[in-house]
């Protein structure tokens, strides 16, 4: 499998996606991963392991649509088969599912439909629920929305704030995240 990863912060997903193929639970490569934000943990990571980052700032880009169509390129360049969507932060347009139809993955804090969108466990924790987790998911234009491929739950402890939550949450997403992309393309 020949992938191409989105991210748009720290990385951590990214290099859990990386770990497992070092690790040979998922036969696939790692051909580039995109990043939208200068500061990105992410890009470091991938430096650190060789593989090859694009930078691609959305604000060089005058609409959604131009970045998109960017990706689409690079994306096509490096010969990638399957997107993975590990933390990226920006709204995708019709240029780029159209473009990776049912290939394309995104990890999102919350067990969907539940808490779609931004500050998904700041939702969880105002909502006062007692379980929450994370969804691997195919995307499509509507946000959070896509076929859900694997889910993980995760229990909400009576102290728990963003960071505790979100750090136990995203032991899961790791977990999940390679998981899921095996499952889709064995399935697809
Ligand atoms: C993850 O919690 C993911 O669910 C959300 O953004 C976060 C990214 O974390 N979409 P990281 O950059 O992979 O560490």
């Amino acid at each position: 499998l020949k992938l191409g990863i989105l991210a748009s912060g720290n990385g951590s997903n990214f290099a859990a996606v990386a770990e497992a193929i070092a690790q040979g639970k998922l036969n696939a490569h790692i051909q580039v991963l995109i990043y939208n934000n200068p500061e990105a943990k992410a890009a470091q990571r991938a430096q650190e392991q060789g593989i090859p980052a694009t930078l691609l700032n959305h604000r060089d880009f005058p609409s959604r649509e131009d970045l998109d169509a960017q990706i689409v390129k690079t994306l096509r360049e490096y010969d990638v088969e399957w997107v993975i969507m590990a933390g990226w932060m920006r709204i995708v347009t019709p240029f780029l599912i159209n473009a990776f139809p049912n290939r394309i993955i995104n990890i999102h804090p919350s067990l969907l439909p539940s808490f779609k969108g931004v500050r998904a466990i700041e939702q969880a924790l105002a909502a006062k629920v007692k379980i929450t987790g994370c969804t691997a998911h195919f995307v499509t234009l509507e946000v959070d929305s896509g076929e859900i491929l694997l889910q993980a739950a995760v229990p909400i402890l009576p102290d728990d704030t963003l960071e505790t939550l979100h750090a136990r949450i995203q032991v899961q997403e790791h977990r999940i995240l390679p998981q899921a992309i095996a499952l889709a393309a064995y399935q697809y």
